[in-house]
């Protein structure tokens, strides 16, 4: 791979309590590619997600980005240094408006409320018409658009996905990559997406890695991962059910 890392994780392991949740993990996100990170239920890809976020401490370990070490750092201060999460589940206010949901997630530079507005509704012409609608009244498909819309208002230059497509009709996780592709391609923004959605995963991101109990167990670019025996057994569903 390219030596430009953006993001640099080298030997970092987290546990919770006695619970070893990542142990001794090294990847990396060059500047302005997909990178996924695949693995099954309980494998450890949220905790490495909130680990870089800095919602959770690691045990040991280091993470790099653009060249600065931000383990330690607060969760603020790496929303502030271009770093923004989508959470799992997408966690969207229900009570609030969809614009009210969007201008939160401007609180880092709120003087360009309008431009950033205008990217994202660009983006999301649904997101644009329902402007006022409540978002606990949006389907499931347009609360994780609502959700990726809101971590853009922050302007990232590294976006990280957990699970967007979890919980999706088929035609609606098509376009949720759509939209990935397309936010990497126009935008230029870096991206680190976790999935337990191996297939289109794979065929959307420029490197994969594998993470199963906590360890990362294999490598490679998208195709190479998809055409891989062991790959198609475990995650894209070609074993007996
Ligand atoms: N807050 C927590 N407290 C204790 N154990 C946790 C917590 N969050 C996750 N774990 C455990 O850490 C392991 C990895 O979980 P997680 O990172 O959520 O996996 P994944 O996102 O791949 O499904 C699992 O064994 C899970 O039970
Ligand atoms: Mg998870």
């Amino acid at each position: 791979m390219e030596n430009n890392n953006y993001l640099e994780i080298t030997d970092l392991s987290v546990a919770y309590g006695g619970i070893q949740a990542v142990k001794n993990i090294s990847l990396s996100v060059p500047k302005g590619k997909i990178v996924t990170l695949i693995g099954s239920n309980g494998a450890g890809k949220s905790t490495t997600l909130r680990t870089i976020a800095g919602v959770v401490k690691p045990k040991s370990g280091s993470i790099k980005f653009d060249g600065q070490e931000i383990c330690g750092k607060t969760p603020d201060s790496i929303v502030s240094m271009g770093i923004t999460l989508v959470p799992e589940g997408r966690r969207v206010f229900d009570n609030l408006t969809v614009l009210e949901n969007l201008k939160i997630g401007a609180y880092v530079h709120k003087h360009k409320l309008d431009e950033d507005l205008a990217l994202v509704y660009d983006l999301f012409p649904r997101l644009k018409e329902r402007e006022w609608q409540y978002a606990g009244t949006l389907s499931g498909g347009e609360q994780q658009m609502l959700a990726v819309g809101r971590a853009l208002m922050s302007r990232p230059k590294l976006l990280m996905m957990d699970e967007p497509s979890l919980g999706l009709a088929p035609l609606i996780v098509k376009d949720i990559f759509n939209i990935i592709k397309t936010i990497n391609e126009e935008e230029g923004i870096t991206i680190l997406l976790i999935e337990q959605n191996a297939n289109m995963a794979l065929k959307t991101a420029d490197w994969g890695y594998v993470i199963e109990t906590g360890e990362i167990t294999m490598q490679g670019t998208g195709s190479e991962l998809l055409a891989n025996e062991s790959i198609k057994e475990a995650y894209l569903g070609k074993r007996k059910e």
